[in-house]
């Protein structure tokens, strides 16, 4: 793989970490970034050894305190472009890999921070981590995803409140609106995503990546297709197996 300058990519026994890695920047998320991400997340779902993704930030201060302002006020417009339209490939990309994806949360938890951590399927965040979305304070709205995963994760009227208010929240205060899944203490954020991750991948490869689908797919569907959807799911494991 490529050298990487701003995402560290390591593997061990079954799992994947991705370090979000410019601390002197808050791991702000740049151009740079979203090219090795890109590649890195080729990899983690081509990879068969592979089985669960771990994605983290670098440094004591923040996960990732949001887009580069620097790229963002004096981007050319051919940067620009480019960056529109990986804005449009990699979210989407994300979002459809089966893997599970576990988020581990610290410091700072900004803008595109937070639309990277909802493009995982469990998010821990230790008791420091603060959220907020600075987009309404700059004019803009979120274009990494966050506008349609937000809503999906936490409901409309906490969505909402979030995006037009540029609030900001404390790890308990996300907690309670179901934003992250656990709070724990700085020093164990790592050792409990890794401890989560084990247990995934004590079970059924094929059960987990198709119960991600199940209900991944199914949210996006009306509750007569999403059963039929997981009938289909279903079916796909049982035969497999039987084969
Ligand atoms: N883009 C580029 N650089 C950033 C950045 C960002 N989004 N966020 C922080 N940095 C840089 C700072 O410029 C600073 O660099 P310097 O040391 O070369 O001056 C370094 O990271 C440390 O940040 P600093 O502001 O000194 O830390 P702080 O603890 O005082 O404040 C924040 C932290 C997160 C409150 C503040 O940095 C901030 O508001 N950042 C911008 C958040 C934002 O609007 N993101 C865009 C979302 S769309």
């Amino acid at each position: 793989m490529a050298d990487f300058e701003v995402v560290i990519y390591e593997k061990s026994k079954g799992t994947a970490y991705i370090t979000l890695n410019r601390p002197q920047a808050l791991n702000a998320y740049n151009i740079r970034m979203r090219d090795e991400l890109y590649e890195v997340l080729g990899a983690i779902r081509d990879d068969p050894e592979v089985e669960v993704a771990i994605l983290k930030g670098a440094g004591e201060k923040a996960f990732c305190a949001g887009a580069d302002l620097t790229e963002f006020l004096t981007a050319p417009p051919p940067v620009f472009a480019r960056r529109v339209r990986f804005d449009r490939d990699i979210w989407v990309w994300f979002l459809g890999i089966d893997k599970p994806f576990i988020a581990a949360l610290h410091g700072y938890v900004l803008g595109s921070g937070i639309e990277m951590a909802l493009c995982c399927d469990i998010r821990l965040a230790s008791d420091d981590a603060r959220f907020g979305l600075p987009e309404p304070g700059l004019g803009i709205i979120p274009a990494a995803g966050g506008s349609q995963t937000l809503p999906r994760t936490i409901g409309r009227a906490a969505a909402l409140e979030m995006l037009m208010s540029g609030g900001w929240l404390t790890a308990d205060e996300a907690l309670k609106i179901r934003l992250v899944n656990r709070v724990v203490s700085r020093d164990n954020l790592l050792p409990e995503a890794e401890k989560l991750a084990d247990r995934i991948k004590s079970h059924d490869t094929g059960a987990v990546r198709l119960a991600k689908q199940a209900v991944t797919r199914g949210m996006d569907l009306t509750l007569e297709e999403g059963l039929k959807l997981e009938k289909a799911l279903y079916r796909r494991l049982v035969e497999n197996r039987t084969e």
